[in-house]
């Protein structure tokens, strides 16, 4: 298979945003880093804002949702906006507000599961906390990233010897006992809490009575790596969505100058129902599209001509066909691996892609030079939703439901195509230009 070195690049950059984005909190301040070394400044919701054709700006809310754009230098309401969305939070455990036990010498730090991982690929692998913590300053608190870089957690597995039958009947956690996360030994006279906060205050340089509260992720250690003969994959943990968002991302970096006003809009809480202030079902979004509206001083009137000559791509991964369980698929519907991106539909509307709105991403990758695949669910089977319904519904423009193909969703580590990287990369730039 042959790769071309710009794809291989654009794959290995991927690894790199990833590897930088250990947590929701992480991937925003990633995206911020590359938005700002591209010019990009920071809009502040509780100021008031001004904008001018050619602008790049971005805005944060609740430090895991961004939404980042350039003021297109046409009127707004004869070209409309076009906005690309994806995710910025993946499944996986999140320590409890008080997770420190001592358990019969052992101190174990307590899990929520948060939105629907496969649990058992979280067993044996050199995990560690990333995160952000509220510390006590004067006069308040303060919000601090943090990860760990080394690996300072694990749930080992249990010996198939006391399991016997893990191979026919799978790897199962009773999520309340089974699941906390082993960080080390007690000592004797320390007091577990004090066990789980020593690491965390040394690493932030405070107090550990001054550590308040946490937002932290279990995350695995191992980085990124091409897999396969001609390493035509990429493998890592969260590719669902970073991938979206990096592709996006990379996407609105390489626009310059464009007529229509392009957003990038990458949202936390997704994969627990996108119901919050951060989340895509928040108000976030019609926040900024309602006030670049005002910026460009558009009346009501030419706000609803704007919003109808809108386009919002929701990019989501997509299921690739995994030949070793045909029987899960579709058969008419298999979106192969490096195979290109993927336009999904679901009559239920559990994708927001219409007929029209598929159309419309088919001339997009035809122009782009990509090729594209079409994907729906077996009708026998639950299908899972994403932040598309949610946004065109709360915007009421056409939108399409896409995403690379992958394997092993929600899986600690999964996997993609190179190539579909690349080819997501170079459809969604043509069409922030479209
Ligand atoms: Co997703």
């Amino acid at each position: 298979m042959n790769i071309p070195d710009a794809t291989r690049a654009q794959a290995q950059d991927l690894l790199a945003f990833i590897d930088a984005s250990p947590s929701p909190w992480h991937a925003v301040d990633t995206c911020e880093a590359r938005l700002t070394a591209a010019g990009y400044t920071r809009l502040d919701e509780a100021e008031r804002w001004s904008l001018k054709a050619g602008d790049r700006r971005y805005v944060v809310r609740g430090g895991s949702s961004i939404i980042a754009f350039i003021v297109g230098s046409q009127p707004a309401a004869t070209t409309g906006l076009r906005l690309i969305g994806a995710h910025t939070d993946s499944p996986g455990l999140r320590l409890k507000p008080k997770p420190a036990e001592d358990n019969a010498g052992m101190v174990r730090l307590g899990v929520e599961v948060y939105g629907g991982p496969i649990l058992a690929t979280f067993a044996d692998r050199d995990l560690s906390l990333a995160g952000r913590v509220n510390v006590r300053v004067p006069g308040g608190f303060e919000s601090r990233l943090i990860r760990f870089d080394e690996p300072l957690l694990r749930l080992p597995n249990l010996a198939i010897h006391m399991n016997r039958e893990v191979n026919e009947s799978g790897l199962k956690f009773n999520k309340q006992t089974e699941l906390p996360l082993l960080l080390g030994v007690s000592e004797d006279g320390v007091k577990a809490e004090a066990r789980f906060r020593e690491p965390i205050a040394a690493k932030l340089g405070v107090e550990p009575g001054d550590l308040l509260t946490w937002e932290l992720n279990a995350y695995d250690t191992q980085k990124g790596a091409l897999w396969g003969v001609d390493r035509e994959f990429v493998a890592n943990s969260q590719l669902d969505n970073l991938a979206s968002c990096h592709a996006a991302l990379s996407a609105l970096l390489a626009t310059q100058a464009p007529a229509a006003t392009c957003l990038c809009a990458f949202f936390d809480h997704e994969e627990v129902g996108s119901e919050s202030a951060t989340g895509a079902g928040g108000s976030f979004v019609t926040d900024v599209v309602t006030r670049l509206a005002a910026c460009a001083g558009l009346d009501g009137e030419d706000q609803r001509r704007m919003l109808a000559r809108s386009f919002f791509i929701s990019a989501d991964m997509a299921h690739g066909w995994h030949p070793n369980f045909p029987a899960a698929y579709e058969p008419c519907h298999r979106a192969l691996v490096n195979g290109g991106p993927v336009i999904k539909s679901n009559a239920n509307q559990r994708y927001s892609t219409s007929a029209e709105t598929a159309a419309r991403f088919m001339a997009i990758c035809e122009q782009a030079g990509v090729p594209c695949q079409q994907y729906a669910h077996r009708t026998d089977l639950g299908c899972g939703s994403t932040i598309g319904p949610i946004v065109a519904s709360r915007l009421g423009i056409p939108s399409v439901d896409v995403g690379s193909p992958m394997w092993a969703m929600h899986s600690i580590r999964e996997s993609a195509g190179v190539l579909d990287h690349g080819y997501m990369i170079a459809a969604m730039t043509t069409a922030f230009a479209h």
